[in-house]
């Protein structure tokens, strides 16, 4: 089987890009991560990348307007060089302009630390917190040119604890986060999802509501 030729773009740490490329490099993802692009280039993610061997780029407004491009338009042309099969936008500070979204429909997806469609954008961890939830969780979902809006394919959840402070659940949530990721990956390896006409399909069915992540293993 053809490994999946993946994408990630990262704007910090970069944990989960690091997760990644060490279940690749364990032999455990049929994936080859064929270029990672950063918005910053002091991005700790990028060392993980260089490390494993990874093409790198750093494209932000000055890259982008040196090339008489917008930055949307450089990170799409260094996409296209690569031809990814799938676009991973993870921990990635920016928000992608409806053109570039367009361009990567269905092979582009995003990960995002809160149950979702609940706690979209920034911050989730103190608004989980202030709102009293009893669970807080994470998402992966495909992107669409509505932010942290398009369907949802697989979600974890974590409990909140009642000395919880935004640090500790963000901790707690973290591998988790990472498993649900590589579960995720694994479907998309499995060639198992199909994204049809703005609808996800997960073994030829419709997917209505997310799968969530249970001892590692995605269930409907
Ligand atoms: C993750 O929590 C992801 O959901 C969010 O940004 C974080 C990225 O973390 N979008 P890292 O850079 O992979 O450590």
């Amino acid at each position: 089987m053809k490994p999946l030729r993946l994408a990630v773009l990262i704007s910090g740490t970069g944990s989960n890009l690091k997760v990644v490329l060490d279940a690749c490099a364990r032999g455990g993802l049929a994936i080859e991560v064929v270029q990672v692009i950063s918005n910053r280039a002091d991005a700790g993610g990028l060392q993980h990348a260089r490390q494993a061997g990874v093409n790198t780029a750093i494209i932000d407004r000055v890259t982008a307007s040196e090339c008489g491009m917008t930055q949307d338009q450089q990170v799409a042309q260094c996409l296209r060089e690569r031809q990814p099969d799938l676009v991973l936008l993870s921990g990635y500070m920016r928000i992608v302009g409806a053109e570039l979204v367009d361009e990567f429909a269905g092979r582009m997806i995003n990960q995002h630390p809160s149950l979702l469609p609940r706690y979209k954008g920034l911050n989730t961890y103190s608004r989980v917190l202030a709102a009293g939830d009893q669970h807080h969780g994470a998402s992966v979902h495909f992107v669409t040119a509505e932010l942290d809006g398009g369907p949802v394919i697989a979600q974890v959840r974590v409990p909140v604890l009642d000395d919880d402070d935004p640090a500790s659940l963000a901790a707690r949530l973290a591998p988790l986060e990472h498993r649900l990721l590589l579960a995720v990956l694994e479907v998309f390896c499995s060639g198992r999802i199909q994204w049809q006409d703005g609808q996800v399909l997960v073994d030829h069915q419709r997917l209505h509501k997310p799968m969530r992540l249970d001892h590692d293993t995605l269930l409907s």
